[in-house]
């Protein structure tokens, strides 16, 4: 696949690739050296984008372009005082997002960590009241952020919980969507304070680990005040094997895959490559982050489900 993406760049004959084949994540000492003097910049969420790269960069440097819809790893005041502009990959991961924010849902109403470590460990038992999960009829499906993936993930669940259960959000903004999907707009504390959680919740992150707090997350467990988790997301990434959080049973965390899929990855290269020729060029981005708006971590909030029981 990367020799397919290379070759498309390398179609453009007024540009020259500078590229890290290997597998993995560009280690930080080779990136700030291969960025030197370079017009663009391809970037994953795992390159943090800020003054000391920008600079290791030089003034050459016209765009950034993230395979990534979301651009927290980017320090954008920083952009900004350059006017370098930013691309990103809006749109084309919705759905495999919202599919695997249905994934952590159901798998985290349904146990299933524990029931693939009970047939792995040979502690496959029956009775009438073993395993027992959550039941999706007539339930609330919490949502914060009600934008694409947020929406999409709505759609999904709303024939899980039927014609008698509910869909709430929380947004800024009263969204034209929520109609359709049934769904009312809540106050934030309403829909997430754990404290205030039904003891029972699932609580499922599919946005960015930042905007859980996981030690409160972890002492809330500890006190019984969830049912289930499912994170895609969460601080660092990747998480260290013996962090407090993998100690629950009912906690599935998975490596940031929300928009692993053949079809959608090749879609966000794409548009990323688009987004970096245009930028060299001097063109508009095709899919550029509008610079001018004041951003604060409010943008990280893309998705954050749960279902309230
Ligand atoms: C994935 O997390 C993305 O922002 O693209």
């Amino acid at each position: 696949m990367l020799e397919f993406w290379k070759k498309l760049i390398e179609s453009a004959k007024d540009v020259e690739l500078v590229c890290w084949d290997k597998t993995g994540a560009i280690p930080r000492e080779k990136f700030l050296e291969m960025a030197k003097g370079v017009d663009g910049i391809i970037c994953m969420l795992t390159e943090k984008i800020d003054s000391e790269l920008l600079n290791a960069a030089g003034p050459n440097l016209k765009v950034v372009s993230t395979v990534s819809v979301g651009y927290d790893h980017v320090d954008l005041n920083e952009l900004r005082k350059r006017s370098i502009l930013l691309g990103h990959t809006p749109g084309v991961l919705t759905d495999a997002v919202a599919d695997i924010t249905v994934l952590l849902v159901l798998a985290a109403a349904r146990r299933i960590r524990e029931g693939i470590r009970a047939v792995e460990s040979g502690k496959w038992t029956w009775s009438q009241t073993w395993m027992l999960g959550v039941q999706f009829t007539n339930k609330t499906v919490g949502i914060v952020g009600l934008g694409r993936i947020g929406s999409a993930t709505a759609l999904r669940l709303k024939p899980f919980i039927g014609d008698n259960g509910k869909i709430i959000y929380f947004g800024r903004v009263e969204k034209p969507i929520a109609s359709s999907l049934g769904a009312t707009k809540v106050e934030f504390d309403t829909l997430i304070l754990f404290k205030k959680m039904k003891s029972n919740v699932i609580l499922v992150n599919t946005a960015r680990g930042g905007i859980i707090r996981q030690d409160d997350l972890c002492r809330a467990l500890s006190e019984g005040m969830l049912g289930s988790v499912g994170l895609d997301v969460m601080t660092p990434e990747p998480l260290n094997s013996n962090d407090p959080l993998l100690k629950f049973d009912r906690v599935i965390v998975i490596p940031h895959i929300g928009s692993a899929t053949l079809e959608t990855r090749t879609l966000m290269a794409n548009l990323a490559i688009e987004n970096v020729l245009s930028g060299v060029r001097g063109e508009t981005l095709p899919h550029g982050v509008k610079m001018k708006k004041i951003h604060t971590s409010s943008h990280l909030v893309s998705v954050l489900h749960y279902l309230i029981v």
